[in-house]
């Protein structure tokens, strides 16, 4: 099976470096091209929240191109994984989708509901696999969450919290991230983990309510309240902690009989009789999505941890909040 990336940034980095994992768990897999607009990227780092060097990469293996259509024309492609910029996630996912090749596309899934449903469609139309690059599904930490959520474990969810804070993007091309009509700020770019994690966890909401500032760029914080019958959710994302303010996730949920929190590297249970250390077992989630993307090839099925009619889900969702922030009310899903 033969893949191509196309965006060779932050992200696309990532999933160059998983290359590797994912040879070892489908040895039938193949890289054969890459391809980035800035021929530059091919030779230098990007510097990500995520801490990646990646300043010395040898592509000798690879055929580069710098025009994805070129690429796509001259290469025998079962799969692309693409990372450009959140707008031309559509342009580009369609494109390769009409041409019968199966595609795996970072999140969010697109800058608008009727791009994402345009997606949808086309993976449907070409019976095609496509999967969106909804991290947390296959993060250790949240499927461990997420499997003591489904087992009832410590009973029923009573409230939830999840923040995600971030330095401000800055490194991305042309200066993207900073454009909400390109990124959807970071209500629809970072906040974007909690939200599909949330609609995974606990299903759409009835309604969202939030808040966001506009200091760096637009939606650059969120905060948003997400209305269920039996709990209270809050998810927190933000793109303004700077300076020497680590990246940070975390969640705080409180079960009937526990709550569990991963917060500064820990993962507890705190219950009546203690501090639990809670097991996360699991591989590199970027590269563990690859691995399930691929065997959904094979097997010709679709993901049950991530398929993307859900994905179209989370995204309506996090669209939703933003037009909450913006008209100042709760608005019904
Ligand atoms: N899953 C995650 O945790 C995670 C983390 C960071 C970013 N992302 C997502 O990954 C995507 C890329 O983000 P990034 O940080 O890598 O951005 P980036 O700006 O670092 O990289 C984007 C790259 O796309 C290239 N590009 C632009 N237009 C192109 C085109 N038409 N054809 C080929 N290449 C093109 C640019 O030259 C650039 O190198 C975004 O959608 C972002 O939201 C996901």
């Amino acid at each position: 099976m033969n893949y191509a990336l196309i965006g060779f940034g932050g992200l696309g980095k990532v999933h160059f470096k998983n290359m590797k994992g994912l040879v070892e768990a489908h040895p039938d897999v193949k890289l054969v091209a890459i391809c980035d607009v800035t021929e530059s990227t091919f030779t230098t780092n990007v510097a990500t929240n995520l801490g990646e060097d990646n300043s010395s990469l040898d592509l000798s293996a690879f055929n580069l191109y710098t025009d994805y259509k070129e690429m796509l024309d001259k290469e025998d492609l079962d799969f692309v994984v693409a990372a450009v910029p959140t707008y031309l996630h559509d342009v580009i996912a369609i494109d390769v989708m009409n041409r019968g090749i199966n595609m795996f596309s970072e999140k969010p899934m697109a800058i608008s509901l009727e791009k994402g449903k345009a997606m949808l469609e086309a993976s449907e139309k070409n019976n095609v696999k496509l999967m969106i690059g909804q991290c947390l599904r296959f993060w250790p930490e949240y499927k461990a969450l997420k499997e003591i959520i489904d087992s009832g474990k410590y009973g029923k969810v009573i409230r939830a919290n999840f923040a995600r804070l971030s330095p401000t993007p800055i490194w991305g091309w042309e200066n993207w991230y900073m454009d909400g009509a390109k990124s959807g700020g970071a209500a629809l770019d970072l906040h974007v983990h909690d939200v599909d994690f949330v609609n995974y966890a606990f299903g759409k909401p009835k309604a969202v309510t939030s808040v966001a500032t506009n200091f760096v760029c637009e939606h650059d914080s969120i905060i948003t309240s997400y209305e269920y019958d039996d709990k209270v959710v809050i998810a927190n994302g933000d793109w303004t902690y700077n300076g020497s303010y680590p990246f940070t996730p975390s969640f705080t949920v409180r079960f009937e009989k526990a709550t569990v929190e991963m917060k500064n590297g820990k993962f507890v249970a705190f219950t009546d009789d203690g501090e639990e250390e809670l097991e996360a077992p699991g591989v590199d989630a970027y590269l563990a999505e690859m691995i399930e993307f691929v065997s959904c090839i094979k097997e010709d099925r679709i993901s049950s941890i991530n398929p993307p009619s859900d994905t179209v889900v989370t995204l309506e969702i996090a669209l939703a909040e933003k037009k909450s922030a913006d008209l100042g009310e709760k608005v019904v899903l």
